[in-house]
């Protein structure tokens, strides 16, 4: 294996120079706003904040204006000493916007915009924003808010407008509750406005790619009650379908039993064993770009399937497994001309190793090896360390990320191998 090369960050100065609009409502993560204002500004963009009534209860202006170092727009009237000057800062504020971020966004707010409806800053400057802006929507609210059918339609209609919609993450809530409705911290807020900026000026590499995505576990029956399967909670296949997604791909995530929501702009396929994913992957074989294969498919089943709930005998009980279709190889062993195929290899020990020999034998492009120690990486938890081993044998070891971010580091790579393969052809 030859020494570890860093990837170019390409996105490392993307802000830079750009006017961002933060539009903050009235939810308790609003108070997380100053430090998301102050991370754009070090990244050298341009801020100016948005607030509405509501948001002002929760976050100072006096903070906000002190972190963009400009004035915060509540109000579309100017104040009365500025009257007759300043009559077009309804317009002219998302005229000069060159992406509109609207963190926390509320259940009103979410309204507000899908209606068209526009009686403060925040609204005037969705609505005047210019052609092909992104606008990068952030969701957050109570748990029952945020499921409730008037909500989801008006998300819905937002997206279907080209806004961005990041879901928001499951933990605690204001309320004392646990669920969905947590508004993403700053630093993953900044990296998707940097993915949003970066499909919508310098098109990304995976731009229109067809991406398939395998995720979570299979469930393989033992009969109608019981199953053999694994701890895989879809969360790294999830990530990547969504990073993908940000990046104008169309994705289709093909997924076991999980309980994850599906990221904005992907289609969902769910199945339940790997036979099931298997025969739903086939129909894409042929026609995608990139198949990532980040489902932990359970290797074998039970040869024999009882119908009903097997009855307890006395003495022990025998369970012969046979050995599933490997998806990947098959992909690998398919694939033609400039399609790739990305697996990840979960190990225990002999990493590199095991990662290597999977790639040749699958026929693969890129491998993401990763160890399932559970506390920080593999199965469940939120985040993972990859090691990244391409077909000439370079690694690239990635730190501790969230999935989210390694999600992306992931992408990056696979734009890294079609730069390349477009340079050598
Ligand atoms: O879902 P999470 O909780 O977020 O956890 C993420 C993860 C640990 C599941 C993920 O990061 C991961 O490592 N996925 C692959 C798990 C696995 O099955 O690894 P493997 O080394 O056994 O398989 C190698 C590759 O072949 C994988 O890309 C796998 O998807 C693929 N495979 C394996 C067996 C099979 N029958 N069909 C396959 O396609």
């Amino acid at each position: 294996m030859r020494k570890p090369f860093i990837n170019k960050p390409f996105e490392e100065y993307i802000l830079r120079g750009k006017n961002i609009i933060v539009g903050i409502c009235g939810g308790i993560a609003a108070y997380k706003t100053p430090h998301l204002v102050r991370l754009l500004k070090k990244s050298g963009a341009n801020v100016k904040v948005a607030l509405t009534d509501a948001g002002a209860r929760f976050v100072s202006e006096l903070s906000l204006a002190t972190v963009s170092q400009e004035q915060v727009y509540r109000s579309m009237f100017p104040p009365t000493d500025k009257a007759g000057m300043d009559f077009t800062r309804h317009i002219s504020l998302g005229e000069w916007a060159d992406a509109l971020v609207i963190a926390p966004a509320t259940a009103n707010t979410l309204a507000k915009l899908a209606s068209g409806l526009c009686d403060d800053m925040l609204t005037a400057c969705f609505i005047t924003l210019r052609p092909g802006k992104p606008v990068l929507i952030f969701p957050a609210m109570d748990g029952q808010m945020y499921l409730s059918p008037s909500v989801r339609r008006n998300i819905r209609t937002l997206a279907a407008q080209g806004a961005i919609i990041v879901n928001p993450e499951s933990g605690d809530l204001a309320s004392g509750q646990c669920g969905t409705g947590r508004m993403p911290e700053p630093e993953s807020i900044v990296r998707d406005i940097e993915q949003a900026m970066l499909s919508s000026i310098e098109r990304s590499m995976l731009h229109g790619k067809t991406i398939v995505v395998t995720a979570g576990p299979t469930r393989e029956k033992i009969d109608d009650v019981r199953f053999i399967s694994n701890y895989s909670s879809g969360k790294m296949g999830f990530a990547i379908a969504r990073a993908a997604a940000l990046r104008k791909a169309k994705v289709t995530l093909i997924t076991g039993p999980v309980h994850l929501e599906t990221p904005p702009g992907v289609e969902r396929i769910d199945i339940e064993s790997a036979i099931e994913m298997h025969a739903a992957a086939v129909n894409f074989f042929s026609s995608c770009d990139i198949f990532i294969g980040a489902a932990a498919v359970a290797d074998y089943r039970p040869s024999v399937y009882y119908g009903g709930k097997m009855k307890k005998e006395s003495g022990e009980l025998q369970c012969t497994l046979v050995k599933n279709p490997d998806i990947l190889a098959d992909f690998g062993s398919r694939k033609t001309g400039s399609q790739l195929a990305i697996g990840f290899a979960l190990e225990q020990e002999n990493g590199l190793e095991n990662a290597g020999k999977k790639l040749e034998s699958k026929n693969l492009d890129l491998i993401a090896l990763n160890f399932f120690d559970r506390k920080t990486s593999g199965f469940e938890v939120d985040t993972n360390i990859l090691t990244l081993i391409n077909r000439e044998g370079e690694i690239t070891e990635l730190p501790q990320l969230n999935k989210d971010e390694a999600a992306r580091k992931l992408l990056d790579m696979i734009e890294a191998i079609y730069r390349k393969t477009s340079i050598d052809t």
